[in-house]
């Protein structure tokens, strides 16, 4: 078999907070990849960790009176146990106070700064504590930070840089021949865009007046390394950098770092120039993926608004949890979290769809087919229709693996499903045993069944716990309940027939909600919309236009909606927001024929959801009854303008 080394990244985590749905989506997108691949019998070395200097954790420490060391090894744990519940199967967990990497770190800047690529100078500029970021002047916005517009402020220092600036051309260059080491594409071009302004140099050091707690430099005891530079390299320092040559060279270049896009330019700018200027290779892809939102603005600690996961999970287990955050978010976009989307996506999917097919079948084996999985007599069109939707299921897993598309492939599986419900309906097997035509049911309960065991190697990297359950209960046994393979789906024969069954408890009970009163529609007001002229103008005061907010918004990403064949989703760049939108302009305009046009949004319009896909805003276009023409801008103008 045709094995390959495959290692992925998590960000290593700020320990100045508790962990949040955010942290414990990127941990859980890379378990579940490193779980496919291990399912697909790749060596697999899965990185995760946290990141313990600098002045964030620094000040989080000196708010609770204690040593920064002594905050870490408390906090560090939270993120541990909760990896730990959440079944996560990092190889290694990395923190950037333990000796072994510090040692890496100062042995890359002393030979960095031997070979010139550290030198000293002055420096001016402005200081954001929250992001622990430096800004120069022109990079503030209103004078206050570009990425959270929080106060920053003013520092004049000698400094240690890293010539980054020198590295610009040819990283430019190695993004645009190498199309998949930023993805989704946009983010490659949100990097390129920010490439082609200017590149300086990069302040790596900090001086100990201000900030003592991080690495000292190797070459001034008056300084430590600054916490960015020091943390990317945990991703070396993590697999043996300079260390364990033979572990170093099995699993560098990362096939993966997973990222939220908070932290792309760091990753994508100077994450790379620094692997130039240690003659390494970069890693192969680095996957930026979009927010967990609450309401419309980004989960976070600083906030205070973020999910606790554990609420979550003891409320609905482990397993949903992990199937939510892959199901719901499509990873280049953001995503909302609520408790109804949540609670609604568990009802239908799981509680609904899986587990009504599995105690179907598992209640009529045991009652007509004496607790054994039969073997199945000739298959009809019904069967082979039912084969398809699960091969075509394991095609979209597949396929959805290899461009990071859980959500798709969860769909797929959760599809072929639905249509082993439709399979039962069809079939009737309960009729089937009242006529006693023996045969075909046992045809009929084997074929459901077996779309059921396939369908639980697909998941199983998703919900271990749960699919594990449904395996046993089809009677399977032993290492049997987790080691199955995807790859085997398709080159091997099933091994289900003559296997006992056994029931379980119902394997997604039912989440119960109080009813919430609906606000029916008024009967009298919906006639009188459907009854209005089109064309006569009711007027209305400047006062009602200025509520609502148009701005022009730059189209950066378009694909169509599955499964909708008007329907295109946007991605935009909006200012320094990006935006999703969904547009039913589908008929008129093919998706690559709109990047890059300046077009014109209603941006407070309320967020919906359409085919389950969100849209912020919408936009605006000329119709007449058998064209429409978007409104663009005429000219250059940069987006998030406003219109009016
Ligand atoms: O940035 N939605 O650490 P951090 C989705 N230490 N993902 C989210 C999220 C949200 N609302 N909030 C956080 C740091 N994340 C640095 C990283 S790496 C060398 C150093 C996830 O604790 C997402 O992966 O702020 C994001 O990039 C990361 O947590 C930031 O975690
Ligand atoms: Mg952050």
């Amino acid at each position: 078999m045709n094995t390959k080394n495959f290692y992925v990244t998590t960000p290593i985590y700020y320990v100045n907070d508790k962990p949040h749905i955010g942290h414990a989506y990127t941990t859980i997108l890379a378990d579940v990849l490193a779980r496919y691949h291990r399912s697909l019998g790749d060596q697999t070395f899965f990185l995760t960790g946290t990141d313990e200097h600098g002045q964030k954790v620094e000040k989080a420490a000196a708010a609770r009176h204690m040593d920064p060391k002594a905050h870490c090894d408390e906090m560090v744990l939270r993120f541990q146990s909760l990896w730990q519940r959440l079944g996560i199967t990092n190889d290694r967990y990395i923190r950037t106070t333990d000796d072994y990497h510090k040692t890496v770190v100062r042995k890359i800047l002393q030979d960095l700064f031997d070979r010139g690529e550290i030198y000293k100078a002055e420096y001016t500029g402005w200081y954001c504590v929250g992001d622990e970021r430096f800004f120069t002047e022109k990079d503030l916005v209103e004078g206050k930070c570009p990425e959270c517009g929080r106060e920053v402020s003013a520092i004049v220092e000698s400094n240690y840089f890293f010539r980054m600036g020198k590295y610009r051309e040819w990283l430019i260059d190695y993004i645009e021949n190498h199309p998949d080491f930023i993805l989704p594409a946009f983010r490659a071009n949100e990097t390129l865009g920010f490439l082609r302004k200017e590149l300086g140099d990069l302040c790596i050091s900090r001086p100990k007046s201000r900030l003592s707690w991080g690495i000292e430099l190797p070459f001034d005891p008056d300084y430590v390394c600054y916490v960015w530079f020091d943390a990317l390299i945990n991703y070396i320092s993590g697999v043996g950098y300079l260390q364990d040559d033979a572990m170093f060279e099995k699993w560098w270049p990362a096939s993966y770092h997973l990222i939220g896009k908070d932290i792309l330019t760091t990753h994508s700018v100077y994450w790379p120039t620094m692997l130039k200027a240690m003659n390494l290779p970069l890693p192969k892809t680095i996957f930026a993926h979009g927010w967990w939102l609450t309401g419309n603005t980004k989960m976070s600690k600083s906030l205070g608004n973020a999910v606790n996961p554990m609420d979550m999970i003891e409320r609905c287990g482990v397993d949903a949890f992990r199937y939510f955050l892959m199901a719901e978010m499509s990873p280049g976009n953001d995503a909302n979290f609520t408790e109804e989307s949540f609670i609604a996506r568990y009802n239908s999917d799981l509680a609904n769809d899986l587990g009504n097919l599995l105690s179907r079948v598992l209640k009529m084996t045991l009652r007509n087919a004496n607790g054994v999985v039969p073997t199945p007599g000739t298959l009809t069109d019904d069967e082979n229709e039912l084969n398809s939707e699960v091969a075509a299921a394991i095609e979209t897993m597949q396929n959805s693996l290899a461009a990071l598309k859980f959500d798709q492939g969860i769909a797929g599986a959760m599809n072929a499903i639905r249509a082993g419900n439709r399979y039962m309906e069809k079939t009737a097997p309960w009729t089937l045993a009242k006529k006693g035509e023996v045969e075909r049911l046992n045809t009929v309960l084997y074929t459901a069944a077996d779309a059921l065991r396939q369908v639980s190697v697909l998941l199983y990297p998703v919900m271990p716990g749960k699919m594990s359950e449904l395996r046993k209960a089809l009677g399977y046994t032993g290492d049997e309940l987790s080691n199955a393979k995807i790859s085997d789906l398709v080159t091997c024969p099933s091994d289900l027939a003559g296997r006992k069954v056994q029931d379980t408890d119902g394997l997604f009970p039912r989440i119960e909600v109080e009813a919430k009163e609906k606000t029916a529609p008024s009967p009298k007001l919906a006639k009188e919309k459907k009854s209005a002229p089109v064309n006569v103008y009711t007027p209305i005061g400047i006062e009602d236009f200025a509520k609502i907010q148009l701005l022009t918004a730059k189209i950066v990403a378009a694909e169509r909606v599955i499964g909708a064949d008007k329907l295109l989703k946007l991605q935009l760049e909006v200012g320094a927001q990006h935006r999703q939108i969904v547009s039913g302009i589908a008929p008129w305009y093919a998706p690559e024929s709109l990047i890059g046009k300046t077009i014109v949004i209603v941006a407070n319009l309320k967020p919906a959801v359409i085919r389950n896909v969100e849209s912020n805003g919408m936009l605006l276009a000329a119709k007449t009854g058998e064209e429409l023409k978007l409104i663009t801008v005429d000219g250059e103008l940069a987006t998030g303008a406003h219109v009016g």
